[in-house]
C-alpha cells in the first residue's frame, strides 16, 4: 500500500539543522545539565487568572462541542483587535479561531493554493513554514532575505520570484531574526503583492513583542485588506502555547469556506479553552506586558553583554523572544558553533542554518531562562566566541 506524496514529502529530508537540538534534549536526559536557549517557549506558565477563567468555563459546563468558526464572543473580541490595530472595520465575520497560529497558517495556505501552486515565503523562515505549504500540496519557494540588510526584505527580491506564485507569507515581528518589518519593507510588500495578484499570509503571532518600532499589520495598507489573511495566535501573548488557540482572519468569502474546512478536519476549539482566550484578550494591556516583560528585560541584558565584546554581532532586535547572532568572525558556521558550544559548555542554541540558507553563519538564541542563567549562558557564549575567533586570526 502506498504512502501520499504529499505526506512522506512534507519536510525536505535530511539534516535540517535540527540535530542539534535533538542531541541536546539526548545529553539533557542522560543527566547533563544543559543550558536550553533553543525553543520558543515561555518559563512562565499561563497566569493563574486565565487558568481560573478555564477552570470556570468547563466547570460552567462548556465541554461539548463549540461552534465550529470559534464561540461568538471570543470571534467578536478578535475582530475588535484587529479592527483597533489596522483600522480596518472588522466584524465576527471575518474571524475563524484555529487550534493555534500553526492551524491558521495551514488553513491560510488551503484557501489560497490549488496542489502545484507556488507559494513565497522568506528564509530565514519559522521551522513550519515549508512544509506547511507542502501539506495542501502546493510547491514551497522561498525567497531570500540578507543579513546586510538586517533581513528586511527586499521588494524586488519578492517581484523577482513572483511569477506565477500565487501567496506570500511574512511574519513580523520575526522569528527566527527578531527583526520587525519596517513601514518602507511593508509598502513595498503590498505594492508586489497588489502588482502580482498574491495573497499575503501575515503571520502575526508576536505582535505584543515589539521593543523597537511598531508592528505594522498590513492588513492597515491601502487595498491590502481584501488580499491579506492575518494568522494570530495566544501562544505567544498569553504563554498560552499548549491551549493550541489562534485565528485567522480575512475576507468574509474566505472565512465561509475555511470554516467548511474546520468542519471536515479540527471540529473547531475546546468551549473552555477560546472562553479563556476571550477573558486574556478583554483583561488588557498590563497582561499582555506581563507575559512579555521578561523578554524586554533580557533583550537589554544581552546589549549590555555583547557590547563588551567585538566578536559577535546582534541583529537588530526589535521583537520576539529571540536573538539572531553572527558567529560568522569566529570562521564557523552556525551549525559547527552551536555543536561546538554545546560540547564545550553545554550550552543548546539554535544553528541559523535550522531556518534556511540565509541565517547561515549565524545562531538563534531564545531568551526563554532565568536573567540570571540568561546572562551567564550569554557570557560564557561570547567568550567561546572570541576563543574561537582568536584561534582562526593566529592560523
Ligand atoms: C513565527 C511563528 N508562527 C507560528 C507559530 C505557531 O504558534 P502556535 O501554533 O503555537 O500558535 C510559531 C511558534 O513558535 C512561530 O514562531
Amino acid at each position: 500500500m502506498q504512502l501520499s506524496h504529499r505526506i512522506t514529502h512534507l519536510t525536505g529530508g535530511g539534516s535540517d539543522g535540527w540535530d542539534v537540538f535533538y542531541r541536546a534534549r539526548r545529553m539533557k536526559a542522560e543527566g547533563v545539565p544543559v543550558t536550553e536557549l533553543t525553543i520558543g517557549e515561555h518559563d512562565i506558565g499561563t497566569h493563574a487568572s486565565i487558568l481560573a477563567a478555564m477552570n470556570a468555563s468547563a466547570k460552567g459546563g462548556h465541554t461539548g462541542y463549540a461552534m465550529v468558526p470559534g464561540v461568538a464572543s471570543l470571534r467578536e473580541t478578535v475582530a475588535k483587535r484587529i479592527e483597533e490595530q489596522t483600522g480596518v472595520p472588522t466584524t465576527a465575520d471575518n474571524v475563524m479561531i484555529t487550534p493555534g497560529g500553526q492551524a491558521a497558517l495551514f488553513a491560510a495556505h488551503a484557501a489560497t493554493c490549488n496542489a502545484g501552486d507556488t507559494a513565497l515565503y522568506l528564509d530565514p523562515y519559522y521551522a513550519t513554514y515549508p512544509g506547511t505549504i507542502r501539506g495542501v500540496g502546493a510547491v514551497a519557494k522561498a525567497v531570500q532575505t540578507h543579513a546586510e540588510d538586517a533581513f528586511q526584505p527586499r521588494a524586488a527580491d519578492i517581484d523577482a520570484a513572483a511569477e506565477g506564485a500565487v501567496s506570500l507569507l511574512i511574519n513580523s515581528p520575526n522569528n527566527p531574526t527578531g527583526v520587525v518589518y519596517s513601514r518602507q519593507t511593508l509598502d513595498g510588500i503590498a505594492e508586489v503583492c497588489k502588482a502580482r495578484d498574491l495573497w499575503l499570509i501575515s503571520d502575526e503571532v508576536y505582535d505584543t513583542q515589539v521593543w523597537e518600532g511598531e508592528h505594522i499589520s498590513p492588513r492597515a495598507l491601502p487595498g491590502m485588506a481584501e488580499r491579506t489573511l492575518v494568522v494570530g495566535s495566544m501562544s505567544k501573548s498569553h504563554a498560552m502555547t499548549g491551549s493550541r488557540c489562534g485565528w485567522i482572519v480575512g475576507p468574509t468569502e474566505v472565512i465561509t469556506h475555511l470554516i467548511n474546512l474546520a468542519t471536515h478536519t479540527t471540529y473547531g476549539v475546546p468551549g473552555f479553552i477560546q472562553d479563556a482566550a476571550d477573558f486574556a484578550l478583554n483583561a488588557g494591556d498590563e497582561l499582555e506586558a506581563e507575559v512579555a516583560a521578561p523578554f524586554r528585560r533580557r533583550r537589554l541584558l544581552a546589549k549590555d553583554i555583547l557590547a563588551g565584546q567585538n566578536t559577535i554581532s546582534l541583529v537588530p532586535a526589535q521583537g520576539a523572544m529571540y536573538l539572531m547572532l553572527d558567529v560568522r568572525a569566529t570562521g564557523m558556521s552556525g551549525e559547527d558553533f552551536a555543536n561546538a558550544l554545546l560540547d564545550a559548555h553545554h550550552i543548546a542554541v539554535m544553528p541559523g542554518e535550522s531556518f534556511g540558507q540565509a541565517a547561515a553563519g549565524h545562531i538563534r538564541v531564545a531568551m526563554t531562562i532565568a536573567d540570571e542563567e540568561f546572562a551567564k549562558a550569554l557570557q560564557t557564549l561570547c567568550a567561546f566566541a572570541t576563543e574561537r575567533a582568536n584561534t582562526v586570526a593566529a592560523q
